[in-house]
């Protein structure tokens, strides 16, 4: 790690003709640090990232990285002429030693537990084991930056769980910076070394939480329950159980 921070935004502002998204977003992000975006649907999380990457260029403030980026969305990145192993291979362009470049592949394949269909074409796989590709070529050659949108919300939640410990294990080999979006408070809560809470649109930084636990983090942890308890406060989004709604008021 050290001590300048892998990513820099300072006043942020986005608009698409008369539509502001953000407005005046400032953060750093630490070499090593997992950031994790929640805010309301369509308040312009997507937008930011895009910000991030570099593939968007703010209507005002400036935007800083320090490595190399690379993205990860939600839907099918995948190329469907190439086989799974020339999918990942793509993200290793970089190795130029052969050798080194097959022993890469084989270790991402064991990583995302696909190591048998190295072969197959992305439209013989279902969709978690597409998005396993999808993390297997985020994850292959030297970017230390990883800006994910939501890249798991299109997957039942037994996938969802699984492919976050994968990455989880992944980033515990070879630690780099993420950026993560999701709309899902439990995966926040295991996954963030920080929560960035943005506003309704225009996207302002409204809140900023903290989770310092080591992770893999379970689920059903009492810090991560707290945790998203935390997370949904911020949100705005806290409710009320049958228990405390019957709790008789107090006699005056
Ligand atoms: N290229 C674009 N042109 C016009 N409007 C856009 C464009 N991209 C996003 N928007 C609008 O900006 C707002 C924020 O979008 P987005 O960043 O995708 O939100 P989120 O990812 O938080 O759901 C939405 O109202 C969306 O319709
Ligand atoms: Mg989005």
């Amino acid at each position: 790690m050290t001590d300048s921070p892998a990513l820099s935004l300072a006043r942020i502002s986005c608009a698409f003709g008369s539509l502001a998204v953000l407005d005046g977003v400032t953060f750093d992000v630490a070499a090593g640090e997992f950031v994790v975006l929640v805010g309301p649907s369509g308040c312009g999380k997507t937008t930011l990232l895009n910000v991030l990457a570099g593939s968007l260029a703010p209507t005002a403030g400036t935007v800083e990285a320090r490595g190399a980026r690379r993205t990860v969305y939600q839907q099918d990145g995948l190329f469907p002429w190439l086989t799974v192993g020339e999918n990942i291979a793509l993200g290793l362009r970089g190795v130029t030693d052969v050798h080194e470049r097959e022993r890469q592949q084989a270790e991402l394949l064991a990583l995302i537990r696909l190591e048998d269909f190295a072969g197959h074409y992305p439209h013989q796989l279902s969709g978690g084991m597409r998005q396993r590709v999808e993390l297997a070529r985020a994850l292959a050659g030297h970017s230390d930056i990883l800006l994910m949108d939501e890249p798991f919300s299109a997957l039942d939640y037994q996938t969802r769980l699984r492919l976050r410990r994968e990455l989880v294990h992944a980033l515990a080999a070879r630690p780099r910076t993420v950026v993560f979006v999701t709309h899902d408070i439990e995966e926040a809560a295991q996954l963030a070394d920080r929560v960035l809470v943005l506003s309704e649109r225009p996207a302002r930084i409204q809140d900023e939480l903290r989770i310092t636990l080591p992770r893999p983090r379970a689920v059903t942890h009492p810090r991560v329950v707290e945790a998203s308890e935390r997370i949904l406060d911020a949100l705005g989004l806290r409710e009320e159980t049958a228990e405390a709604l019957s709790v008789p008021a107090p006699e005056p």
